[in-house]
């Protein structure tokens, strides 16, 4: 880390891909080198949840080779929400200005990782987006075309928000709004931890701006969706809505 401050993206300060891995060892190694090579100033930390794959000992190996490439072991799975709340305390410790979050399947292509960056110098946190235009799909079944869409359409309704890809998590956040986001109270576990944030900062009143992107359905390993993932999913975005709207009625600020 002792860099004197020369890799940083502009005035934002120095950038942190955080890339949550569970069972990606075919992908983690294609995937760093591509970061790697599309913003070349940007360091990486995978957090893993001690893949029973060997994910976290591949990255080992990477971070012996490249000191931009960092790596989180954590104890085992828990949630993408609990691995990227570790990854953006470490990013925070360790003095970066801009966090950004990545699957590490190749759905986000590193190669948009620019795009996103800069538009990063005119909001406070920008949401790479299948559902605005120019925003796509490749590869993703009709069905889970369905539940993306409808998902991220019930949130934004219920929960009012403007945000049209809510469930993403292809983003780019400025640290001073995730500390602005009150993260210590974070339950979500799953996917819905990104209609979570998302919804936290349009409530703060942060400028939240949409970028599209290509999304291509992962090659290799297996999608960590679940039942479990849309059932918390489901009743964590009533329920916020639910007690938004009575909270609306009551004068009381949005719960937690
Ligand atoms: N550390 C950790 N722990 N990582 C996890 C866990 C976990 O419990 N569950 C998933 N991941 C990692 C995967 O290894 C991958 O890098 C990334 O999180 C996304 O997981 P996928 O399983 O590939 O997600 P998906 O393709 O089904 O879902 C995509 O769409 C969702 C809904 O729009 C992703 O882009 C999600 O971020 C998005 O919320
Ligand atoms: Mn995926």
């Amino acid at each position: 880390m002792n860099d004197g401050g020369q890799r940083r993206y502009g005035p934002l300060g120095r950038a942190l891909v955080i890339i949550p891995t569970y069972n990606e060892a075919e992908n983690i190694g294609p995937i760093v080198s591509r970061v790697r090579a599309a913003v070349p100033d940007a360091d990486i930390l995978v957090a893993d949840d001690n893949s029973p794959d060997g994910t976290g000992k591949i990255v080992d190996e990477l971070s012996v080779e490249d000191p931009q490439v960092h790596v989180l072991h954590r104890k085992g799975k828990e949630g993408l929400g609990a691995a990227y709340m570790a990854g953006f305390r470490w990013g925070i410790e360790h003095g970066y200005g801009v966090l950004v979050e990545m699957d590490a399947d190749g759905s986000h292509q590193p190669e948009e990782l620019p795009r996103l960056l800069t538009a990063l110098k005119g909001a406070d946190l920008v949401l790479g987006s299948r559902w605005v235009p120019g925003g796509r799909v490749v590869n993703w079944p009709k069905s889970r075309e369905f539940l993306s869409r409808g998902g991220s359409t019930y949130s934004r309704l219920l929960l009012g928000i403007p945000i049209r890809d809510v469930t993403g998590g292809f983003r780019a956040f400025r640290k001073e709004t995730l500390e602005g986001l009150g993260l210590d109270d974070v339950a979500s576990q799953g996917y819905c931890f990104q209609v979570d944030l998302a919804r936290r900062a349009v409530e703060a009143g942060f400028h939240v701006v949409e970028v599209p992107i290509t999304f291509v359905e992962r090659e290799l390993g297996d999608s960590k969706m679940s039942r479990d993932i849309v059932v918390e999913a489901l009743w964590r975005v009533t329920a916020w809505g639910v007690g938004a709207r009575a909270g609306r009625v009551l004068g009381r600020k949005p719960s937690r």
